[in-house]
C-alpha cells in the first residue's frame, strides 16, 4: 500500500530530536510521499533544503495567515525563486484564520490574495488554510475561478462549500479530525463528496487522530484517518488508499 501524506510540518521543532530516523522509516511504513507545508517566509528556504535532500518529499512555499503581517511585495519573488527548485511545487499554506486572528483580517486578506494571484500567474497548486473564515475565503477564491488548482487543507466548512471548492478545481483534504468522536459534520461531508476529489493528510505534529490525541502526530498516523474514511465510504483500505494516492498526484499536478 502506498500513502501520500498531503500535508505535514516535519520541520516543526517537535521533530528536532528524531527527524532523521523518522524520515528514514516512513517509506517502509507505507508513507511513500509527503508534502511538507511551509508557514512563513523564514520557512521557505528551510522547506526547499529539506525537500532537496529527501527524494520522496515535495514542498510548498508561502506565508500562513498567522504570519500575514510579514508579507512584503518582495516575498513573492522569494516564493517564485523557491518554486524553481526540485520538487517545490505548491504555494501554501495560505488562507485566512479568523479563529486566532494573529494578523489583522485585512492584512490576512491582502497576503492571501497576493499569493492566489502568484499561483494563478505561475500555474501552481495552492494549499489553503480556512479556519472560521469561510465567507471571505470563498469570496476570494471565486475571483480566481478557472485559474485555481490545489487543496482545501483540513476541511471544516459545509458540504455546499466543499462542492463549490471542487467546482473551482480544488481537492478536499481530511486529517486526524475525521477520527474525533464529535466529527459528525465531517463524516457526512466525507461520505458524500466524489471520491476522486478527496485527499488525506496529517498536518503533523498537530491534529493527532484518535486514540493518540494529546501526543505528537506523525505521517504514519495517517493510516488511522485512512481507516476511518474506509469505514465511512464502505471501501476496503487498500482500494481506497490507491484512489487517494492517485488523487494526490492529480491535486498537485504531478506525474506519477
Ligand atoms: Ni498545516
Amino acid at each position: 500500500m502506498n500513502v501520500f501524506d498531503t500535508h505535514a510540518h516535519l520541520l516543526d521543532e517537535q521533530f528536532d530530536a528524531d527527524r532523521e530516523e523518522l524520515l528514514v522509516s516512513l517509506p517502509s511504513a507505507g508513507i511513500t510521499h509527503v508534502m511538507e507545508a511551509c508557514c512563513d517566509e523564514a520557512g521557505i528556504d528551510r522547506v526547499a533544503a529539506l525537500v532537496g535532500r529527501v527524494p520522496y518529499l515535495y514542498g510548498s512555499a508561502g506565508v500562513h495567515p498567522h504570519s500575514a503581517d510579514e508579507w512584503r511585495p518582495e516575498t513573492a519573488d522569494h516564493i517564485r525563486a523557491a518554486l524553481r527548485k526540485e520538487r517545490m511545487i505548491a504555494i501554501g499554506e495560505i488562507g485566512l484564520d479568523y479563529h486566532y486572528d494573529f494578523s489583522p483580517r485585512d492584512v490576512q486578506r491582502t497576503c492571501f490574495d497576493a499569493q492566489l494571484a502568484l499561483a494563478a500567474e505561475l500555474g501552481r497548486p495552492v494549499i489553503i488554510h480556512d479556519r472560521e473564515a469561510h465567507g471571505d475565503t470563498m469570496d476570494l477564491l471565486r475571483t480566481y475561478r478557472g485559474r485555481l488548482s490545489g487543496v482545501m487543507h483540513c476541511f471544516s466548512a459545509s458540504c455546499e462549500i466543499a462542492k463549490e471548492c471542487i467546482d473551482l478545481g480544488l481537492f478536499i483534504a481530511f486529517g486526524g479530525a475525521l477520527t474525533f468522536k464529535n466529527a459528525v459534520n465531517q463524516w457526512a461531508i466525507a461520505s458524500k463528496l466524489p471520491l476522486e476529489r478527496l485527499l488525506i493528510e496529517t498536518d503533523c505534529p498537530y491534529m493527532t487522530p484518535v486514540p493518540f490525541r494529546g501526543t505528537r502526530n506523525d505521517p504514519t498516523r495517517i493510516l488511522l484517518t485512512l481507516k476511518k474514511l474506509s469505514e465511512l465510504r464502505g471501501i476496503d483500505e487498500e482500494t481506497l488508499a490507491e484512489t487517494l494516492y492517485e488523487n494526490s498526484f492529480r491535486a498537485f499536478g504531478l506525474e506519477r
